[in-house]
């Protein structure tokens, strides 16, 4: 992702509450984005712990995105590790809503 830039990544409307929606950006960078009332938040749709998809995964509190595959648990406003086996954070993106589009910028934090 080039930087500074932000890219359109999807409708609002197409973000629903408590369903991770995996996008692709122009420039690949595969996302997942999660909704919280009039907020979305961008983090990679990569799991730190094996690397594996998180888009599957479930919204199982306010802003707690569970990995599929192991059960690690990654608060999606900062990228925080709420529970293990990963140790590592997950890695968010900026996020605009403008005109109810949501464009995702720069990486904010976050591991690899
Ligand atoms: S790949 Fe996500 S917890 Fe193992």
């Amino acid at each position: 992702m080039s930087s500074g830039a932000f890219q359109r990544a999807a409708r609002v409307a197409d973000v629903e509450e408590g369903i991770p929606l995996a996008v692709t950006l122009n420039d690949g960078i595969r996302l997942c984005l999660v909704r919280d009332g009039e907020r979305v938040y961008a983090v990679a749709d990569r799991c730190p712990h094996r690397d594996f998809a998180l888009s599957s995964g479930d919204i199982v509190d306010t802003c707690i995105l569970e990995c599929p595959w192991h059960g690690a648990r990654f608060d999606v406003r900062t990228g925080e590790v709420v529970m293990g086996p990963a140790t590592d954070p997950l890695v968010t993106y900026s996020v605009r809503l403008v005109g109810g589009e949501v464009f995702v910028g720069p990486r904010r934090a976050g591991a690899a």
